[in-house]
């Protein structure tokens, strides 16, 4: 590995080995989505707690401070809308020349594997990583689903997860599943968990993300669980326990309940 590649995954990918990863690039297909309205002011409060921000080019440019931010991952695949025909007839939709113009950590870019438009979408992530990997920029592969939840399952995305490696992906973001396990040890590089639509109690976010940290992840890619919870904050430092200190569940939903009252720090 050259040395730019293997420094931009030491900015990414903590000391222990583990990662916080915090998207706010949802707007690329869902437009102002709630809590995202305004980014910068949504993702400033939690800067401090997480380990890089995942995020498109146009919001970096206009909604993040540059003197004080983040390791940036890049979203560079898109082209599609909640109003349009199919989520999944994604293009490239940033050269690496920009990325690294932007001083990016990573590039990321969504699969759709199993749907209409997998052949594209994969040699998507084969032609970015060819080009990525000459500038010694990581590109993580966001196993997407795009309206169809149901297709997460440990059989789907374990094959998800693997042919992005194969591909080349340096890093994968998948789903939380039951038998997670499964899909981890399938795919011989690292694998980051999202979030998923915002659930109904934070203790469940706690617990799927302990789990996936048990079963090999090495931390989370997760959005709106955090910026659409009432208490964000609380909410990432929570979770932060998990990834990088190692608490349970259970310890984990006590900081949050105490942070939320105001009686920890
Ligand atoms: C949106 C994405 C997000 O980065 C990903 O889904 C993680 O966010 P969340 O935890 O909100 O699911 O790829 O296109």
């Amino acid at each position: 590995m050259n040395w730019g590649m293997k420094n931009r995954l030491s900015r990414l990918i903590q000391k222990d080995g583990h990662c916080l990863f915090l998207p706010i690039d949802h707007g690329y297909f869902q437009g102002p989505t709630t809590k995202l309205e305004k980014p910068g002011e949504t993702v400033k409060p939690l800067l401090p707690y997480c380990d890089a921000i995942f995020v498109t080019k146009g919001v970096l440019r206009n909604c993040i401070d540059p003197n004080n931010t983040k390791p940036i991952i890049l979203r560079v695949s898109g082209g599609t809308s909640v109003v349009g025909e199919d989520l999944a007839n994604e293009g490239i939709t940033t050269s690496i020349k920009e990325a690294v113009r932007l001083n990016a950590s990573a590039v990321g870019l969504s699969i759709f594997v199993g749907s209409k438009y997998e052949h594209q979408t994969l040699l998507n992530l084969a032609r970015l990583v060819d080009e990525a990997e000459e500038y010694g920029m990581p590109v993580m592969a966001v196993t997407a689903v795009g309206k169809e939840m149901e297709k997460r399952t440990a059989r789907y995305l374990a094959l998800c997860c693997r042919i992005a490696a194969e591909l080349g992906a340096r890093i994968v973001k998948t789903y939380w599943c039951e038998n997670f396990e499964k899909v981890v040890e399938g795919c011989p590089v690292p694998v980051v968990m999202a979030g998923g639509p915002k659930v109904d109690t934070e203790l469940e976010v706690f617990e799927f993300v302990y789990d996936g940290m048990q079963k090999g992840a090495i931390g989370v890619n997760l959005g709106r669980n955090v910026w659409k919870n009432e208490h964000p904050v609380a909410m990432i430092k929570a979770l932060r326990s998990i990834i990088h200190e190692d608490a349970t569940p259970k310890e984990a939903n006590e900081l949050f309940e105490g942070l939320k009252k105001g009686k920890k720090k």
